[in-house]
């Protein structure tokens, strides 16, 4: 170092200043934190959280199979046959019978060639977009898409056009402009947004896609094991399944385990396979993940339907029950015969960030745990209480979780409300 040499600035400053850490200090000495809250049972309809018995609206587990005897023995099963790790990647050190089949079942189950599994659902998006586009093609988003999306768009240097959520006119004007980009074109949507948990409106975008020469791709981590006939997700509740290029999934929520998919065609499938640096250069999921999977896959493949209509009337019986109570809802969008769409994600508007972690801790203080959603997971001023439903929900859960939602928000009367 010369004299003239200046120290370089140090990196760790923004753990000191960063814009968020005043609101985070400011609600942990009031113990309003809405996050970390330790859970010390299973994901179940009522669990224990903090000491307390409390209704649970804030979690993935659509299916109630994370705790179904026959998912848990496969993944014991699976634990005793290949252990507690496989201690390496797919590529070299850990891809056992258990993941083949895995994927085989999967690719049929999608009805597509083939699928990859990868570690996480985070590791499927990042892993699939990184590699199949380049810095030459343009990637189009919807603003609401998953962060996984943007972060593998990112990391692939495509150049990132998003557009304004589900609006199909921004869609189109983003597909205009990428026609002058030279390279080439890939749509990325959500089945469901995982925040709003509204319906993508893909035949619209499917129909922008086929006009305008774009690949398309649908994250369907909310849709899969929760909507269609066989409970493939959004592509196939629309009829859509040849039309999109292709699919990813979560384990992580309806198939009550940890990791994720990519379905598609054979030949791109197998190029992710040895191009995709997450699934090449990260460990294989754990043996009682892959386990685990397969178990609720067969589960949903053989009685699936009959949970996938509770799941589907539990979040009907609480979007009512909420409207019933003045308060704002997401809407959730419309299925192909113009009807209004379920899902198993039911947010209710809040607006002002503080005052969605207020009612938060209201809730949760009188026994019911839901999801807070403030920027940037979704745009400012549009904070959300996201609820979501289990089909193991009995009614009585919802009618002791609608009363206090009743009491609770009688205290907020700066709530947005519908006359
Ligand atoms: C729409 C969407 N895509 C991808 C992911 C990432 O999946 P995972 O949590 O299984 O890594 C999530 C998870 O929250 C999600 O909601």
């Amino acid at each position: 170092m010369t004299e003239t040499t200046r120290p370089a600035a140090d990196v760790f400053e923004k753990v000191r200043t960063h814009d968020r850490r005043e609101q985070l200090e400011a609600a942990k000495q009031a113990d309003l934190l809405p996050y970390f809250r330790v859970l010390a049972s299973e994901a179940g309809p009522v669990v224990t959280m903090e000491g307390r018995e409390t209704i649970m609206l804030g979690s993935n587990n659509y299916l109630g199979l994370t705790g179904d005897p026959r998912v848990k023995q496969a993944a014991r099963d699976a634990l005793e046959t290949y252990g507690t790790g496989l201690t390496g990647s797919r590529l070299l050190n850990g891809t056992t019978p258990l993941h083949l089949e895995l994927e085989r079942e999967l690719a049929d189950w999608m009805q597509t060639d083939d699928v990859v599994v990868y570690t996480t659902g985070h590791q499927a998006n990042v892993g699939a977009l990184s590699a199949v586009l380049g810095p030459k093609d343009t990637v189009i988003c919807d603003s609401a898409d998953h962060a996984s999306i943007l972060d593998g768009c990112k990391l692939s240097g495509a150049k990132l056009r998003p557009f304004r959520h589900n609006q199909m006119e921004k869609l189109e004007k983003m597909l205009d402009r990428a026609t002058g980009d030279g390279g080439g074109v890939l749509v990325v949507v959500d089945g469901v947004f995982s925040m709003e948990g509204d319906l993508c409106n893909l035949p619209e975008v499917v129909e922008l896609c086929e006009r305008y020469g774009a690949r398309l791709m649908v994250d369907e981590a909310h849709a899969v094991g929760v909507l269609g006939e066989r409970g493939a997700g959004s592509a196939e509740l629309f009829g859509l399944e040849d039309k999109v290029d292709l699919r990813m999934g979560t384990f992580s929520k309806s198939l009550a385990s940890c990791g994720g998919f990519i379905a598609g065609p054979g030949d791109v499938i197998e190029y992710l396979r040895v191009s995709s640096r997450p699934f090449i250069f990260s460990a294989a999921s754990v043996p009682a993940a892959v386990g685990a999977a397969l178990g609720a896959l067969r589960v949903i493949r053989s009685e699936g339907r009959e949970l996938m209509d509770r799941l589907l009337d539990n979040a009907r019986y609480l979007r009512r029950g909420f409207r019933e109570l003045g308060l704002r809802v997401v809407e959730p969008g419309k299925l192909p015969d113009g009807t209004e769409a379920t899902t198993p994600v039911v947010p209710v508007i809040v607006g002002e960030d503080w005052q969605a972690v207020l009612l938060w801790k209201a809730l949760y203080e009188a026994g019911v745990y839901t999801n807070v959603a403030i920027h940037p997971a979704v745009p400012p001023g549009g904070a959300l209480l996201r609820t979501s439903l289990m089909a193991t929900h009995e009614r009585e859960h919802l009618d002791r979780a609608l009363e206090i939602f009743e009491r609770t928000i009688a205290q907020f009367p700066d709530l947005p409300r519908d006359a």
